[in-house]
């Protein structure tokens, strides 16, 4: 393998990647990823079971990788054992779409055509894009297979939620090529992070504030902060100090991880102000309300006949406030790099752009509510003066490396 040493978010590999292709409607998808994965610098092979032929026709992938998929175990083209001999070949191995059937066949081990059979010769980093109808998908088969590939190292990338190919809707979705090659890449890399953030202090927070309105009840959001726990985890992986204040979340503190526990918008002002100096970079991945109650009862609140009017306040804009205090330093410029998040429902980058320049950040991750709260993945926009990158739905912890990669290049401004 050769390595790139390019900030990226991870030690990346240009590697040797055999592709194996099962026969499912998201095969066409594995002519994306074919190329997804040329496009990153690796060399691929591509391996397709009987079934996948029906699907997508070999000559595509000739076409994309310059050289026919292997479709044969018996292949006179392979002086040797063509399956033995692919697996010395490859770093890297991903099935997709990994059928209900391919999986079932690589748990127990069943070698009967080339590409299960190069399965049992590689011992390298495996993943399986798993794609079909969400009743097989969710069939105790089809889990207990899940499960024994995963005691076997293997890694899932996928599946998604959403419209599949009968017309129905569910769990079985083949995960975007994008984020399998991103699966795939992490596991070549082994988790192995860049120490890019080595001797850096990166102050994050994250969780949704709660503003009290008696002794027992809150008024909050629907932030779980699992955003902000990736950056906080991803962060120390990459070598940072890393300050994590948190609103109120069910997750663990991450490894390495210094975490402040604060409860309401005017907790989390104090902590940041209290942590700010010498941070390098603060990432304000929380949900802040922007008003509570004027006053907190000191009694729980009595059911009355009438309604309950509540009077709000404004709480103050901790990211705004941060931008004028990096202006006003004396440092001016030079103080952290001051990284932003956008929530919205609708006309999200506009929205994004505004806050950017109104709070006077480097960068603004824009996410849409519903892609956002209390989901394993996100889907976000970049959005920084020179412009717009749409990532695509990743895992949150691949959404957190490119944010810091986006960090670390700012950093070396
Ligand atoms: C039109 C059609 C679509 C299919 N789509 C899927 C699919 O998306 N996922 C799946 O697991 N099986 C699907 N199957 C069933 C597989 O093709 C079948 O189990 C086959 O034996 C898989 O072979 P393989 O695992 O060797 O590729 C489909 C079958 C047909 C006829």
């Amino acid at each position: 393998m050769h390595r790139w040493s390019i900030a990226a978010c991870y030690t990346l590999e240009v590697a040797k990647v055999i592709v194996g292709v099962g026969g499912g409607i998201a095969a066409y998808k594995a002519a994306l990823l074919v190329r997804e994965l040329g496009r990153r610098g690796h060399t691929v092979k591509v391996v397709m079971t009987r079934a996948a032929q029906r699907f997508v026709g070999p000559v595509t992938f000739t076409g994309l990788t310059g050289e026919a998929p292997v479709v044969d175990l018996w292949d006179p083209s392979y002086a040797g054992e063509v399956h033995v001999e692919l697996a010395a070949w490859a770093d890297g191995l991903v099935v997709a779409p990994a059928t209900a059937n391919l999986m079932a066949r690589a748990a127990h081990g069943i070698a009967d055509d080339a590409l299960t059979a190069t399965l049992l010769c590689f011992d390298g980093p495996r993943v399986f894009a798993p794609a079909m109808h969400h009743r097989m998908w969710d069939h105790p088969a089809t889990a207990r297979n899940v499960a024994t590939l995963a005691a076997d190292g293997v890694r899932l990338a996928g599946p998604v939620s959403g419209p599949l190919a009968s017309g129905e809707s569910g769990m079985g979705r083949m995960a975007e090529p994008e984020t399998i090659a991103e699966a795939l890449e992490a596991a070549l890399s082994d988790g192995r992070p860049a120490d890019d953030l080595a001797g850096r202090h990166v102050l994050v927070s994250a969780g949704g504030t709660r503003e009290a309105l008696d002794p027992v009840r809150f008024l909050g959001n629907r932030s779980t902060g699992r955003m902000g726990y990736a950056l906080a985890e991803r962060a120390a992986a990459r070598g940072a100090r890393v300050t994590l204040v948190s609103a109120p979340t069910a997750l663990a503190i991450p490894p390495g991880v210094d975490r402040v526990d604060v409860t309401s918008a005017l907790e989390m002002k104090a902590a940041i102000d209290a942590a700010r100096d010498g941070a390098d970079a603060i990432v304000m991945a929380a949900a802040v309300a922007d008003y509570r109650p004027s006053e907190r009862a000191d009694d729980k609140l009595k059911k009355t006949g009438g309604p309950l009017t509540v009077t709000m306040v404004r709480n103050p804009d901790i990211l705004a406030e941060l931008g004028a205090w990096r202006a006003d330093s004396p440092r001016s410029g030079a103080g952290p790099v001051l990284v932003g998040f956008a929530v919205e429902t609708r006309d999200l980058v506009a929205a994004a752009r505004g806050k950017l320049e109104r709070k006077r950040v480097d960068l603004v991750v824009a996410n849409e509510a519903d892609a956002a709260f209390g989901r394993a993945t996100n889907r976000v926009t970049l959005v920084d003066a020179t412009g717009e990158e749409a990532l695509p739905e990743l895992d949150k912890a691949r959404v957190a490396d490119r944010i810091l990669d986006r960090v670390v290049a700012l950093l070396r401004r």
